[in-house]
């Protein structure tokens, strides 16, 4: 798969790049000296473009398929030396004074429907949908520098209120980035952003 600049492979199992990706992509937006987070990455598509520009960028998954055809692009596109590639369940490997001024999930974030597939891993947030994006919240609020941003993918099938409470709980200044009508579902990006620190 051609990105506009990256040589994407999608490797078996991971989830291929989709409507929501780009639109993760388009809202994030980071300069030379930010340091970035991505939880879910995936094929990398948005790990590999962060590591383009900024300092430190980390990309993690819990699918070790998508972690290996995250390393595997990442070398494709001769990015390997500029991110550093996890396998992780949401942030409990990162360390827990590391702190980033950008920290992403497009998680899985349907509603389950009692049939299996192959890539419920990507697809599938809980029960109400959101389950998994309200956790990411709860651990990536650790991890905020003053003044950083998270970013989450919400579905109008899913209980967005719950992921933006959840953010607002933080003290995270909340607002609806990006948002695409698809087909069936409205999807959004959320961003919250912590307060500067204060003197
Ligand atoms: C919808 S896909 C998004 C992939 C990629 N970021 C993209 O936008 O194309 C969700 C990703 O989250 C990963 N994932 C699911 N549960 C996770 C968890 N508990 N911790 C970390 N990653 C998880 C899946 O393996 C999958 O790669």
């Amino acid at each position: 798969m051609k990105d506009e600049v990256l040589d994407i492979t999608v490797g078996s199992g991971v989830y291929p790049p989709s409507e929501d990706t780009y639109l993760l992509l388009g809202a994030i937006a980071l300069r030379p000296h930010d340091t970035f987070l991505e939880v879910g990455c995936g094929t990398g598509l948005i790990t590999l473009n962060a590591a383009r520009t900024a300092r430190l960028v980390i990309g993690s998954d819990i699918s070790i398929a998508a972690v290996q055809n995250t390393i595997q692009n990442a070398r494709r596109n001769g990015l390997e030396e500029r991110c550093s590639i996890i396998q992780s369940d949401l942030l409990t490997s990162i360390c827990s004074s590391a702190r980033f001024s950008a920290l992403a999930f497009n998680p899985p974030y349907l509603p389950s429907d009692g049939f299996r597939t192959e890539l419920d891993h990507a697809l599938v947030g809980g029960g109400v949908g959101t389950e998994l994006a309200v956790e990411f919240v709860h651990q990536a609020a650790g991890h905020i520098l003053p003044a950083g941003s998270i970013y989450v993918v919400v579905s109008s099938l899913g209980d967005v209120k719950r992921v933006w409470t959840a953010m607002e709980g933080h003290g995270l200044t909340v607002s609806d980035e990006l948002q695409e009508h698809l087909f069936f579902e409205e999807i959004h990006v959320l961003r919250g952003v912590l307060p500067p620190q204060r003197k």
